[in-house]
């Protein structure tokens, strides 16, 4: 069993982009430009937004941060959406979610420009990806690509069940892992009312659990030799912790991981290659490299 080290890879990765960036700054070029903008104080997107930022600082990229109170309204958010749209200076940037319950996500998802889009989340993108154009895709499907990508993992004809059917994760994720110049695998999505859902994800030799229940994915789920690749960070009161929690990933990994031939840990596997990949499509947005 081999385990994927998604915290060493990412920190490879922003080294790279790094290095790039040096090399666009001392031709003459700019920084790429990331804003954020956050609404409220939700511990866990304050945790994500401070990461962002830091993200930025390793990669030498500029970052704006933009806050608003949890009482901002919608209008008052999409304007600030197309200020950012308008404002040459930003080449991307994201609006964190979840927003307030008065405030349409979707809503602000479509008034942000597609080009400066580098969350994915815009139906352009969505689309885009879906018809296999160059587009901004979403940081996590594209960060799981990456560590199979560089573990040498060959996904082409192989069997992948994706366990989850969000936005965000599951839908991407099935759609790369099934297009040709992507996996090139035989995809199947499994969720909550799946039929046979053990049986399933017992014969995936890829099987990527994406649903957020702690613990889910059990030896008898797994076939010996699969790779698994965990994508859950649920938070669970942890008395122990400095903070009162810890991130528990979906698959039982004690008694799952010595079936697999690959598996990532939760913490240090997908997570943190997800904002090592928002920083690739900053930079892609740096260079105008998908939209002139
Ligand atoms: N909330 C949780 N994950 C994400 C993400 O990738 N982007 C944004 N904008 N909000 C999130």
């Amino acid at each position: 069993m081999q385990l994927i080290d998604g915290k060493a890879t990412a920190a490879a990765i922003k080294a790279e982009i790094a290095g790039e960036v040096e090399q666009m700054v001392s031709a003459g070029g700019r920084r790429p430009h990331l804003a954020a903008v956050l609404v409220g104080h939700d511990g866990g997107s304050e945790t994500y937004v401070k990461n962002k930022v830091k993200a930025c600082e390793e990669c030498g990229f500029r970052s704006t941060l933009v806050r608003y109170e949890e009482d901002v309204t919608e209008e008052e958010l999409l304007d600030c959406v197309r200020r950012l749209n308008e404002d040459d200076t930003v080449d991307g940037f994201i609006v964190q979610l979840p927003l307030p319950p008065h405030i349409s996500e979707q809503k602000v998802i479509e008034t942000i420009d597609y080009r400066k889009d580098v969350d994915g989340f815009h139906p352009v993108n969505v689309g885009r990806m879906a018809i296999g154009l160059p587009c901004y895709i979403s940081a996590t499907p594209k960060g799981i690509l990456e560590l199979l990508r560089r573990y040498g993992i060959v996904t082409s004809g192989k069997k992948c069940v994706v366990l989850g059917r969000s936005n965000i994760v599951g839908k991407p994720m099935a759609q790369l892992m099934m297009q040709k110049d992507y996996g090139d695998a035989t995809v199947t999505v499994c969720h909550s009312h799946s039929r046979d859902l053990k049986e399933e994800c017992r014969a995936a030799d890829i099987l990527i659990a994406a649903i957020g229940r702690p613990g889910f994915v059990t030896a008898d789920m797994v076939k010996n030799g699969a790779v698994v690749i965990d994508v859950g960070t649920t938070r669970v009161p942890d008395a122990s912790r400095k903070s009162g929690y810890r991130l528990s990933g979906d698959v039982d990994f004690e008694n799952v991981a010595s079936r697999c031939s690959y598996i990532s840990p939760v913490p240090g596997g997908v997570g943190p290659m997800t904002i090592c990949m928002l920083m690739l499509n900053t930079l892609a947005a740096g260079k105008k490299e998908y939209y002139g």
